[in-house]
């Protein structure tokens, strides 16, 4: 890659060993990166070089939203992020720009619409309200992670997709096999391609289908010809192991809950601010490890004074552009009085998460279940015992002991 600015002076490279953070610790080295500029460049994880990394608020907007920033060309770039063995696969809708990006999206579009979700609104709450009843019917102290944070959201996705509950369980082990980094790659595709086996069945039986779950909305779309059938088994692998993030956000989420009992209480004492406390907490929580995905500039773009040149990858960072100071004032504290709160959690431009709303509905389920059914949950172990997930993608609790 050319070394050069428009000032003439370049940033440093700097390393950016995975690092092993627990709570919801906020990486170290990002907040000094940070700090160094709006800009900066990174050593790519896999020694193959650096990349540039975007980290003010205004500017990870604009670099998300603009079409000279290119997914497509990632694949053919080979930066990759964490994990090592998740690899771009061409034509996945997170590697492509519009107009498939767009057509792809489209596709399954009104399932992730405030109504869309809504549809699985009560089944969920149902759902839920089954799952506290065992909880409390078996009694403390109990793994919240194991018991809750981790079966419902795959029961909600799991819903909204269409997946029969007789398949529920081996698309969450397929999920785990594909985003763990530890197992290896070829256990990772493995199952991957079983996960997609089951997707075709499922997408290929739909053809033609009314339904509004995902996987009728990709059978119909196969069916009229505004996808090909690879693509929807594409896009229904990604959305049902994106359902899965909610399980380790939320861990991050109960674990600020639990160690900060005055948050809770307020949550508590005031119901009506909960949906806006939800959006600060997505906020505030360091959602992933390092950088998510890169995009590739396809001409040259000047973002702060610096030049970035055709051919050069660029990441931004949602995590530090949620801490912005310029756009929230004292970023470091959890206010849920905080507004306006445009936080990019989910991303932005096209890219954007589709999973925002329901994300943002099953956290707002579990809050009034967790906090209204059990008044006196609480960590069982001190917060520095709780075990923290290492090496994934996404940052979360490996487990979380509580009692009540
Ligand atoms: C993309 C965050 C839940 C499916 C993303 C992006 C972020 C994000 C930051 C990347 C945007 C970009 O590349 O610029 C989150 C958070 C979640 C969550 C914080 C939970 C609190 C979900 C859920 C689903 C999902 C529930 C499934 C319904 C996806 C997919 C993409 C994505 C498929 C790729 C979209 C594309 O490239 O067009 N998410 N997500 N996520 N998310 Fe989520």
């Amino acid at each position: 890659m050319t070394e050069e600015t428009l000032n003439g002076t370049m940033p440093p490279v700097r390393s950016w060993p995975t690092p092993e953070l627990t709570g919801v610790d906020f990486d170290p080295v990002l907040a000094e990166l940070m700090h160094k500029g709006p800009v900066t460049r990174i050593e790519l994880p896999d020694g193959s070089g650096w990349a540039w990394l975007v980290t003010g608020y205004d500017d990870v907007r604009a670099v998300a939203n603009d079409p000279r920033f290119s997914r497509e060309a990632v694949v053919d770039h080979r930066v990759t992020g964490l994990p090592a063995h998740f690899v771009p696969r061409p034509g996945a809708v997170d590697f492509l720009d519009p107009p498939d990006h767009t057509r792809l999206r489209r596709s399954v579009a009104p399932a992730f619409t405030a109504r869309g979700v809504d549809r699985v609104r009560e089944k969920s709450r149902m759902l839920l309200d089954e799952l506290v009843d065992e909880l409390l019917q078996d009694g403390p102290p109990a793994d919240l992670s194991a018991a809750l944070l981790g079966p419902f959201p795959i029961a909600v996705i799991s819903e909204l997709m269409g997946v029969p509950a007789a398949d529920r369980q081996n698309m969450h082990t397929w999920t785990q096999l594909v985003l763990s980094s530890s197992p290896g790659a070829r256990t990772g595709e493995k199952a991957e391609e079983e996960m997609r086996a089951c997707f075709a069945d499922l997408v290929g039986l739909r053809q033609g289908s009314t339904g509004e779950d995902v996987t009728s909305l990709l059978g119909a779309a196969v069916g009229q010809g505004e996808v090909t059938l690879d693509e929807a088994v594409g896009l229904a692998v990604l959305l049902q192991m994106g359902g899965e993030a909610v399980t380790a956000n939320s861990g991050q989420l109960f674990f600020i809950l639990l160690t900060r009992p005055e948050l809770a209480a307020r949550l508590r004492a005031d119901p009506e601010i909960r949906p806006q406390a939800v959006d600060e907490l997505l906020r505030y929580i360091p959602h992933h490890n390092p950088v998510g995905l890169s995009r590739i500039a396809t001409e040259d773009v000047e973002i702060q004074g610096v030049r970035i040149r055709a051919g050069e990858a660029v990441y931004v960072s949602y995590l530090a552009a949620n801490r912005d100071p310029g756009i929230f004032l004292d970023p470091e504290a959890i206010d849920f009085a905080r507004y306006p709160n445009s936080h990019v959690a989910f991303g932005f431009g096209p890219h954007c998460c589709p999973g925002g709303m329901l994300a943002r509905l099953e956290a707002a389920l579990l809050v009034d279940a967790l906090l209204d059914r059990m008044p006196k949950l609480r960590l069982a172990v001190p917060p520095d015992q709780v075990p923290f997930k290492q090496g994934m993608l996404i940052r979360g609790p490996e487990a979380l002991p509580v009692t009540w």
